[in-house]
């Protein structure tokens, strides 16, 4: 009989990635994924450590299997990712019955550590060194992960993939956490991400999102030869079956002209840029050390509308960071209204033992107003993306078809059901023409929904636009489209 293994993911895209590679490890092991703790012989919990409250959400998780771990004293519980990297032997103190805790840089030792642990070896821990705890080139081992094997149950689509093309970060913002958990920034070689890329495509992927934690400053050195961001992208335009790539997530100082370039003239690029701004204050921006002043992101924000016209840029904010003032607090509003990004995410500050931010300065923005400045902020915002979409009505685009809505899955999974709540737009699906609610995106990112059928899912497709909120625009497939791809090039964005 097979093994049982449930995990859960929290955190960013990284851990997405991560998560399937070490699903793909263990299956191979002979490991079968189930959808809940209770019947698994293993439980892992991916974990993110950027905010307190990602970490006390784990903990929390923790507890609830205290129980179960002494009912069933076999069942393996395992903390892996960020979180296990920031807390090490400090997971087993608050939580006893957990058997395991992996950092990011030791997730290809997971088969084998728990082999161990199901021999009576007790618990195990494996992390990699810290920043200051041996030669840069021991460090950056250390955080290295392994080759990817895939598994494509485990990926947002079964034409949708995420490749690493960096690991850690070396900008040091005060505030954050991840240039610890993650390690030095270290680029991979571009052979490695192009074959990785080519036999994506192979099993049928469409869409690749390249993932650094700053992207756009992959550099990578061979002899003479220096390979940037705008190269590798110019690179993976040519392996065929990859109509659109994205990549996330650029830091501001370095989106340079060339980059730019290649997204607006190589045509499976995606024109979505994620670029955070943090803060529309100097003094602020200071004090997180983005390296930046409020007057060049706005250039850079300019460049890339007079580059690329039709792009959508998105944005992150921090409100309430330390010392922030309403004055600050106004110049991001001003930010907000001035960029218009497509949308943005929007956090409150939460301090993190170990960072700069923590050692130096108190948290000294009360809670509530960080409460009030994130609505505010959230509410400019969406009011941005509710006026942008608009114009998009009436308008036909081009959406990679990625698969049921939320709405039409959830229906799937309750077929049996007759108390499900009506989406505002259809009920999900409509038995009678075999239509069901599907979900795509734009080449801007902006995401689709329409009644069309499953087939569809995984194409690229032209849909007319006739309604928009803040976050969705509601579509109809264009019925003229007879093949089984098309790719319109230059139609909508
Ligand atoms: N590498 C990316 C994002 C890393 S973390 C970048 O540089 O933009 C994702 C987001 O979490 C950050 O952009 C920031 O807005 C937020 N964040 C990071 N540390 C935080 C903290 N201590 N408190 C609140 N938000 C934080
Ligand atoms: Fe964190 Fe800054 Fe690095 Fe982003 S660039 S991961 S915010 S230190
Ligand atoms: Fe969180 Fe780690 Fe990503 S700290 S944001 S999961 S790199």
């Amino acid at each position: 009989m097979s093994k049982k293994l449930y995990i859960e993911t929290v955190g960013c895209q990284m851990n997405m990635l991560d998560s399937e590679l070490v699903v793909a490890d263990l299956r191979r092991q002979g490991y079968e994924l189930v959808d809940a703790p209770g019947p698994a012989d293993l439980v892992l919990f991916n974990t993110c450590s950027v905010r307190a409250h990602a970490e006390e959400k784990i903990y929390s998780a923790l507890g609830r299997l205290k129980n179960a771990k002494k009912q069933s004293p076999n069942k393996i519980i395992g903390v892996i990712g960020c979180m296990a990297q920031n807390h090490q032997q400090a997971v087993f103190k608050r939580a006893p019955y957990v058997d395991l805790v992996v950092g990011p840089g030791q997730l290809h030792q997971i088969p084998q550590l728990v082999e161990k642990i199901g021999a009576g070896a007790g618990q195990q821990l494996e992390v990699s060194l810290d920043r200051k705890g041996g030669a840069r080139g021991d460090v950056e081992r250390s955080f290295e992960s392994y080759d990817p094997l895939r598994d494509e149950a485990m990926r947002p689509s079964r034409y949708q993939a995420f490749v690493r093309i960096m690991i850690g970060c070396d900008k040091f913002c005060t505030y954050c956490i991840v240039p610890k958990v993650r390690g030095p920034e270290q680029s991979r070689s571009p052979q490695q991400i192009i074959s990785e890329v080519r036999k994506l495509a192979d099993e049928g992927c469409r869409e690749i999102t390249l993932l650094g934690q700053t992207v756009n400053s992959y550099k990578y050195a061979e002899g003479e030869r220096t390979t940037r961001l705008s190269d590798l992208m110019l690179q993976l335009h040519d392996v065929s079956g990859i109509d659109r790539i994205k990549f996330v997530t650029s830091f501001p100082k370095d989106m340079t002209q060339d980059l730019l370039e290649a997204v607006r003239d190589l045509p499976k690029c995606s024109h979505y840029l994620h670029v955070p701004a943090q803060s529309g204050s100097n003094e602020q921006l200071k004090r997180m050390k983005r390296l930046y002043t409020v007057e060049e992101y706005r250039e850079m924000h300019q460049r890339i509308k007079a580059t690329i016209p039709d792009s959508a840029v998105t944005s992150d904010f921090i409100v309430g960071f330390c010392g922030e003032t309403e004055e600050d607090f106004a110049k991001t509003m001003a930010l907000v209204e001035e960029c218009r990004f497509k949308n943005s995410y929007i956090f409150k500050y939460s301090p993190r033992e170990g960072t700069k931010a923590d050692e130096l300065w108190t948290d000294d923005v009360p809670d509530e107003v960080k409460r009030r400045r994130n609505n505010e902020l959230l509410a400019v915002q969406n009011r941005i993306s509710y006026e942008d979409n608009q114009p998009f009505i009436g308008r036909q685009v081009t959406i990679l078809v990625e698969g049921l809505s939320d709405h039409a899955r959830k229906h799937e999974e309750h077929s049996h059901g007759d108390d499900e709540p009506h989406a505002p737009h259809g009920d999900g699906v409509d038995h009678m023409h075999g239509q069901v609610q599907l979900v795509g995106r734009t080449n801007c990112d902006r995401i689709v929904v329409f009644n069309g059928n499953p087939r569809q899912i995984g194409q690229m497709l032209p849909v007319t636009v006739y309604d928009a909120n803040s976050f969705t625009l509601f579509g109809e497939a264009v019925t003229s489209h007879v093949g089984p791809e098309v790719y319109t090039l230059g139609v909508g964005s």
